[in-house]
């Protein structure tokens, strides 16, 4: 697929299982490529990824879980479970804040930037994921459940969860997108 086919079949599944179309060995392989290709400020590799796999993944959800205490209904919490793994994005604060000691001047801008290379990490494995036949989604229960993750895990407290990747077999494909008026959007000056 060339990077366009990639972005037009990255869509949110929500409907996965357990069973994925490639090898360990090559999920592995395609995962860490990739987050050694995606860019960041300053070439400062702000960004840390734990994948959760079988057991470790089931153990995750059911800690999403009792980390809302029965707030997020059981079913949306079992469909993410249902899925083969979940990436969970981090930055690492330690990183953010030596550059910030060493340019003074950026100092406000680096999060900012930590955070942008972190959504560019997502949407590049999305995309990736999904060029192996291999479906996502995006979730947000960070903060309520930073604890838990980093307890679950073993992490580092410096280590900032921004998202939850569960991934997984397609069982069904979302509904196609209406065609936007991207002219509303983009505008082209010349
Ligand atoms: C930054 C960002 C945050 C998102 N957060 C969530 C989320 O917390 N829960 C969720 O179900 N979807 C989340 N999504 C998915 C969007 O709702 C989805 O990408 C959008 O509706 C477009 O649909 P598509 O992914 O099928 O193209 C998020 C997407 C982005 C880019």
């Amino acid at each position: 697929m060339s990077i366009i086919e990639g972005l037009r079949e990255r869509r949110t599944y929500y409907q996965l299982n357990k069973t994925l179309p490639i090898a360990e060995t090559e999920l592995k392989a395609l995962v860490e490529e990739t987050t050694e290709l995606v860019p960041d400020a300053f070439n400062m590799k702000s960004a840390r990824i734990v994948v959760a796999l079988g057991a470790r993944q089931d153990t995750l959800w059911d800690e999403i879980d009792a980390a809302f205490g029965g707030k997020v209904a059981r079913e949306k919490i079992d469909g993410f479970r249902a899925a083969a793994g979940t990436i969970l994005y981090f930055y690492d604060e330690t990183v953010v804040s030596a550059l910030q000691e060493k340019f003074p001047l950026y100092a406000a801008n680096f999060p900012v930037w930590a955070n942008q290379a972190n959504g560019m990490l997502q949407l590049a494995l999305w995309t990736a994921l999904r060029e192996r036949g291999i479906g996502a989604n995006l979730q947000h229960y960070n903060p309520v459940i930073d604890e838990r993750v980093k307890a679950l895990f073993g992490l580092p407290d410096t280590w900032k969860l921004i998202a939850q990747m569960p991934f997984g077999g397609i069982v069904a494909a979302p509904d196609p997108k209406g065609k936007e008026d991207i002219a509303q959007r983009v505008r082209w000056e010349k």
